[in-house]
Order: C-alpha cells, then sequence, then structure tokens
C-alpha cells in the first residue's frame, strides 16, 4: 500500500485518503494506481457499502502532478488515471466525499462522481484546464453543465479562476458548507449513516440516479481523455507547466 493514498475499511465504509500534504496532495500515476485498486476492490467487497474520500492536513487536492504531467504524461485506456475514471464513475456504492483546502483539476472533476461532497468553508475549487492548455477531464464537460447549468460551467471552465465553497454550493457540486475542522467528521458520519442502510436498495437507489447519464459519462470520459492525452504534448501545455514549475506566469502570447 502506498503512504501516499492511505485506504482501511471501518463500519462498512472504505475510506481513502490521499496523504501527500508537502505537494498539496498532488497526484501521481503511483497514487492514481492506489486509487484505481482500491475503488475496484471497494466495489468487489461484500463488506464495503460506502466510500469515503478524503484528503489530509486540510489539503484535500491539488489535482494531477503538474511535474508529472511533464515527465511521465499519461497515454492510453490502461493508465492508471483512466483507470481511476472509469471505475470511480462506474463505482456502484454510495461515495462520500469531505473536503477543505484546495480541490484543484481531478481534485475537483472527482467530485462530479461522488454522491454527497461535505466542504470546509475555506475550500477553493477550480477547473483550470484552459489556463494550463489542456481541456476539461473526467466528464466534467458533460456533467457540469447538468449539474449547474450552461451558464455557470462556461464560466468555471473557460476562466478557470478558483472559486469558493458558498459558490460550489450554489453550483451544485457540493452538499453542505461546513467549518473546516469538520469536513471529515461530517463526512464520514454521513457515510456511516449510508451504509448502515439497506445495500441492496442503496445499490438500485444509486443506480438509478446515475443510469440515465452512465453511457454519456463514459463516452466523455474517453472522448475528453483523448484530446487531454494529445494536448498534454502541445506547446501551451507545456508552457503551463514549465511556468509552473519555474514559479513564473505563463507566457501565452507567441501560440496562434
Ligand atoms: N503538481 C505538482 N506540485 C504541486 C502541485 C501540483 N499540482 N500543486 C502544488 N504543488 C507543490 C508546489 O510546487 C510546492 O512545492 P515546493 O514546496 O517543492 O515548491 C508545494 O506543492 C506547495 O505548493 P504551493 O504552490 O507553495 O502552495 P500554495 O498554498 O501557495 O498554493 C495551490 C496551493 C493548490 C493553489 C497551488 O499549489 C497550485 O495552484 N497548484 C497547481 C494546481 C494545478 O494547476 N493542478 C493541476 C490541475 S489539472
Amino acid at each position: 500500500m502506498s503512504h501516499t493514498v492511505e485506504h482501511d475499511i471501518a463500519q462498512n465504509v472504505m475510506h481513502l485518503r490521499i496523504n501527500r500534504p508537502e505537494k498539496k496532495n498532488a497526484l501521481t500515476t503511483d497514487m492514481y494506481t492506489v486509487l484505481a485498486d482500491a475503488v475496484d476492490a471497494a466495489r468487489e467487497d461484500d463488506d464495503v457499502r460506502c466510500l469515503l474520500l478524503t484528503g489530509t492536513d486540510g489539503v484535500f487536492s491539488a489535482g494531477n502532478d503538474i511535474g508529472d504531467f511533464l515527465e511521465n504524461p499519461a497515454s492510453g485506456d490502461d493508465h492508471p488515471v483512466a483507470r481511476f475514471m472509469r471505475t470511480m464513475a462506474a463505482f456502484p456504492k454510495p461515495a462520500v466525499a469531505g473536503v477543505v483546502g484546495p480541490a484543484v483539476g481531478i481534485g475537483s472533476t472527482v467530485l462530479l462522481h461522488c454522491d454527497l461532497v461535505y466542504a470546509g468553508a475555506s475550500t477553493r475549487f477550480a477547473f483550470p484546464f484552459v489556463n494550463l492548455g489542456i481541456c476539461p477531464e473526467f466528464a466534467s464537460s458533460y456533467l457540469m453543465p447538468r449539474f449547474m447549468g450552461y451558464a455557470r460551467a462556461a464560466e468555471l471552465i473557460l476562466l478557470g479562476e478558483p472559486f469558493t465553497a458558498e459558490h460550489a454550493l450554489s453550483c451544485g457540486l457540493i452538499n453542505a458548507v461546513v467549518g473546516d475542522g469538520e469536513a471529515e467528521t461530517i463526512a464520514r458520519t454521513t457515510a456511516e449513516k449510508l451504509a448502515a442502510k439497506p445495500p441492496h436498495a442503496m445499490r438500485t437507489s444509486k443506480d438509478l440516479l446515475r443510469r440515465w447519464s452512465r453511457e454519456h459519462t463514459q463516452q466523455a470520459i474517453r472522448e475528453e481523455a483523448e484530446l487531454f492525452m494529445a494536448m498534454l504534448h502541445g506547446d501551451e501545455a507545456k508552457e503551463a507547466f514549465t511556468a509552473f514549475m519555474e514559479k513564473r506566469k505563463p507566457d501565452f502570447s507567441r501560440f496562434s
């Protein structure tokens, strides 16, 4: 088990904790492997009736590791990030997230695949794909307009600016804004509540909630990934990633 993603099972809840606070819980290829394997295991294990996703030390996740984007860009359907997205989007049991601090990139898009999300008041969400020379992922181009309407989805995706937990609540991305110190506890209590309910009725109800959009969601994940993976090799992305690593502002003035 990787130290940077921890998981344990208690009270029929599998708790997945992203734990790389020194890099704001940025996710590497190895971390996606652990996440994908754990979600697969949670699906198969009858003792697990709910998934709980949190970060650690006041940080949810700053998204994909940008160094990894540069040195080890994802490619192909069997890449761990692709596997994680597919399995998380198809997870048949309820999933609850407790977030606080940065929830950026996949740290925000993963929430579209959780059923209940509690965010600390200081959480800062962002979908910064355009600013990084890449495009939406994890079916966000499909699910965000559905969840919040086109105008708000376009604002969040095309401007890519950070936004508050209150705004996330008004967009229907999360269920409640809570105290920073309470997000994980409230998420856990809720996960345990869900896990104590009749499991077949729970799975059937979640299946129905997601059934009508499931095919489009998986199609969106595939089609976005094709574009996204190609764009990782593009000059705009290279400029954005290099600028982040060099702690400077990116300069896109030479691109057409
Ligand atoms: N990939 C790689 N390293 C990252 C990272 C990422 N996505 N996000 C943060 N880090 C690293 C920083 O480089 C820094 O490392 P260092 O201490 O070795 O210099 C460390 O984590 C702390 O980050 P820092 O930027 O100093 O923290 P902050 O509190 O000032 O800002 C964020 C937090 C999340 C707003 C900022 O780190 C950020 O914008 N990260 C990039 C988010 C992003 O674009 N992700 C990709 C989405 S597709």
